[in-house]
């Protein structure tokens, strides 16, 4: 069995996962937390086996021999063992809001720019403390309507998991979590205001889209499931565009900057890995025989460096070069198929404001160490810089 999951690989996955990708497209590899599972490395695999209805994230087709990952509690779980048509209606409910929110990029622009304004002047400073860490929190208290106290308490909960300095994993302080969103559904309750999250706070007591039961699992994936992600994201891009200021220059020219942020969606790989699928009968993936069962992950940032789908200069350790103009570019960073990412309409025009921001105000921006002394977290499921020193007015 492959044991690949280590500090390096979080930092560079690219060598492993080029010579895995060239072994065979399946191979049973060992997970931090001990138990094996499947992993898928090839691009076609991967998105045909987000497809295939065989594979099911609902835990109770796990067979309890190999890795199964973090089971949603009950009253959180509203994505993970959901039937699909509960799944559908949920996932359009959220799509719908987040439509209805409108067009957000103008508002995360003027918001980002006030907590950048308070750094003016400061001559270095840890990006992901500063900025990346704060940032969504900021994001979603103005998205979801949230009252100032909620706002704080995202805040500190951020704080305390996922700072350079924070002991727990966020997967691991779910009690912080469930006061905040029940504090939150009490608030929403009175509320008359018009904002997203009095409505959905609404539509669960009316019971008429989502019943008050579903009501905490949907908040659970609204303020916590992609705060770490887009953290890392933001970090990672900040570091990316520090070596290639050309790539930054092509990026800032576009007309739509959407473009560029798929292209560091499929470049940095935030979620490594997609969501555990457990094989609800035997069957074959690349060859390889898969039981019923057993568990697959399906290599997100294998797929997305994968040349037989995406052609463009290898780097030396195998990653694919950035090209901030890639287009088309059917990357799986935000996963495929019944379960890929619902926040897709909301995160691309966020992110593209917030780099026009941070790049309008700060044009020299960058890190003010080498790659290599980056730490970076994590190693398996997810990846981005753990602290990221920066000179706003450059030099590297
Ligand atoms: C950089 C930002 C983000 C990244 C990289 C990301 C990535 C992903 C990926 C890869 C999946 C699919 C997992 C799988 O198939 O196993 C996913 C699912 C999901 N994402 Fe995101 N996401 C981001 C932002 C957001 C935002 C802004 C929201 C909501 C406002 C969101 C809500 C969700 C939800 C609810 C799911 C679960 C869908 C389901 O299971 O049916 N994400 N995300």
């Amino acid at each position: 069995m492959l044991n690949i999951f280590d500090a390096e690989f979080a930092r560079a996955p690219w060598p492993v996962l080029r010579s895995l990708r060239e072994a065979g497209g399946a191979h049973r590899v060992a997970t931090p937390d001990g138990p094996p599972a499947w992993l898928i490395t090839r691009y076609a695999d991967v998105r045909a086996g987000l497809l295939d209805e065989r594979l099911s994230v609902n835990l109770r087709y796990s067979g309890g021999g190999d890795y199964a990952g973090f089971a949603v509690p009950a009253p959180l779980d509203v994505f993970q063992s959901a039937a699909p048509e509960r799944l559908a209606r949920l996932r359009g409910l959220v799509v719908g809001e987040l439509r209805l929110a409108g067009d957000w990029a103008d508002r995360a622009a003027m918001l980002i720019g006030k907590s950048l304004a308070e750094l003016d002047g400061v001559t270095e400073f840890d990006f992901v403390e500063r900025v990346a860490l704060p940032l969504p929190a900021v994001i979603l208290g103005e998205l979801l309507g949230l009252p100032e106290s909620e706002r704080d308490a995202l805040a500190a909960w951020a704080h305390a998991t996922l700072a350079p300095d924070a002991s727990p994993r966020a997967r691991d302080t779910l009690g912080g979590m469930q006061r905040i969103i029940a504090a939150v559904v009490e608030r929403g309750r009175d509320g008359a205001d018009d904002t997203m999250l009095g409505r959905l706070v609404r539509a669960g007591i009316s019971g008429s889209a989502v019943d008050s039961g579903e009501l905490p699992g949907l908040l659970f994936y609204l303020l916590f499931v992609w705060y770490e992600v887009l953290m890392d994201l933001l970090a990672g891009a900040v570091l990316t565009f520090s070596g290639r200021p050309d790539q930054l220059a092509a990026m800032l020219a576009a007309a739509d900057r959407t473009v560029a942020v798929d292209e560091l969606l499929r470049y940095l790989s935030p979620q490594v890995l997609a969501a555990p699928r457990f094989a609800v009968t035997d069957l074959e993936i690349a060859g390889q025989r898969i039981e019923a069962g057993q568990t697959v992950l399906f290599c997100l940032a294998a797929a997305d460096h994968d040349p037989e789908r995406f052609t463009g200069p290898a780097e030396p350790d195998g990653a694919l070069e950035l090209d901030v103009r890639r287009s088309p570019n059917p990357h799986v960073a935000l996963g495929y198929g019944a379960h890929a990412c619902v926040g897709v309409g909301l995160l691309r025009p966020v992110l593209a404001a917030m780099l026009g921001e941070l790049y309008g105000r700060w044009p020299n921006l960058r890190a003010a160490v080498a790659d290599s002394e980056v730490p970076w977290r994590s190693g398996f499921r997810h990846r981005g810089p753990l602290t990221l020193p920066v000179r706003p007015r450059g030099i590297r």
